[in-house]
């Protein structure tokens, strides 16, 4: 095992009040407000990682040739800390981010930080600011570990600087209707990821390629974007944000496989859920084709968006230029909502953890 790093850490003077934080935290919507301290660590080339700090939450200081704001040399996690009725603080598997996080490292030619600096630095910001994990029904405080390049260099080469940081931010539903089913766009113009690309990274310039998409959803009325295969334009890859999971009226899962899909771990908790439950999952290729007949001749009766930010959220109906699956005012799926309901236990300490994917932080 790795010696810890020694972490410097300087409070922040101008710290949220108690009655400040506290208004916060009683409606914290998503990714608006952030807790008061952040985690830093450096790297080069030549030194590894050093310079471990918690510093007061606030603007980076960048050089303008720094080569992430041109070349987008940049990943990011995300993971959530639950507040359990004992008062204790808990993550969810931060194994599998860390190890996410360095397969996104080895695409995008960034350092591979450690799991147990990576855990490390969760634990370093929660000591600081663990009063800003929220303790309502599902509330959580969102932790954003991200690294990027900051060498000041314009040659298009991978970095011999980086930064890697940690932020975090009281988080309620990701979507305004809290967990009532969302409205999905089916994107046949733009792709989100191709053969060999970077889909299957967690890296900023996937969610650049939805943004437009996104628009176009939003301009439909709807939560989020799917994305199909970028070569035929026939198979399910994702939504914008999260993954998408099918449920057959046998109780099986179907799941969408694709190199370029990015790797969830909710969803990946999702399929040991449902098999503990006794459901099948199946994970190939899926046509959309398939989606709309399936919901047409009765074969496929729920569908469910999942991730860390979404949690489990129902899919009321996808909407086309050329048709529209489902109904927009059915009823959340009954599967779905049960197999949110054992993660959502597991995960705030009401149900046994029994694959010990809890970590107190
Ligand atoms: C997450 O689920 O944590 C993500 O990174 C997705 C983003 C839409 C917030």
């Amino acid at each position: 095992a790795l010696a810890p790093l020694d972490f410097a850490v300087t409070k922040n003077l101008a710290a949220a009040s108690p009655a400040a934080r506290e208004e916060i935290l009683a409606n914290p919507g998503f990714g608006q407000k952030f807790t008061d301290h952040m985690v830093d660590i450096c790297w080069s080339a030549g030194g590894g990682w050093h310079r471990p700090r918690v510093q007061p939450y606030g603007p980076i200081s960048l050089d303008p040739a720094a080569s992430v704001l041109h070349y987008g040399q940049e990943i990011f996690e995300g993971l959530k800390a639950y507040r359990w009725a004992d008062g204790s603080i808990r993550t969810f598997r931060p194994d599998r981010n860390a190890a996410r996080l360095r397969a996104s490292a080895r695409r995008l030619a960034l350092p591979e930080l450690p799991t147990e600096y990576f855990v490390q630095s969760l634990r370093e910001l929660i000591a600081v600011d663990g009063d800003w994990v929220p303790s309502a029904p599902e509330t959580s405080l969102y932790l954003r570990p991200f690294m990027f390049a900051k060498e000041a260099f314009l040659g298009v080469r991978a970095a011999k600087k980086v930064a890697y940081y940690v932020i975090a931010s009281p988080a309620g539903a990701y979507f305004h209707g809290g967990i009532a089913p969302v409205k999905i766009w089916l994107e046949t113009e733009f792709s989100r990821a191709g053969n060999g690309g970077l889909g299957a990274a967690k890296t900023g310039g996937n969610y650049a390629a939805s943004l437009l998409p996104h628009e176009k959803a939003a301009a439909h009325g709807c939560a989020q974007e799917l994305y199909l295969d970028a070569a035929e334009g026939r198979y399910i890859e994702e939504l914008g944000g999260m993954n998408v999971v099918f449920v057959r009226r046998d109780g099986s899962l179907l799941v969408p496989d694709s190199d370029s899909i990015l790797p969830s771990i909710t969803r990946d908790s999702v399929l040991t859920v449902a098999r503990d439950l006794g459901h099948e999952a199946e994970i190939r290729q899926v046509a959309i084709d398939e989606w709309r007949e399936g919901v047409d001749s009765g074969e496929i009766v729920e569908a469910f968006a999942c991730g860390t930010a979404a949690v489990i959220t129902p899919i009321g109906q996808l909407i086309g230029e050329e048709y529209t699956i489902g109904d927009p005012d059915a009823p959340a799926g009954a599967l779905t909502m049960e197999i949110r309901q054992v993660l959502t236990d597991i995960q705030y300490g009401r149900r046994e953890d029994t694959h010990g994917w809890m970590l107190r932080l």
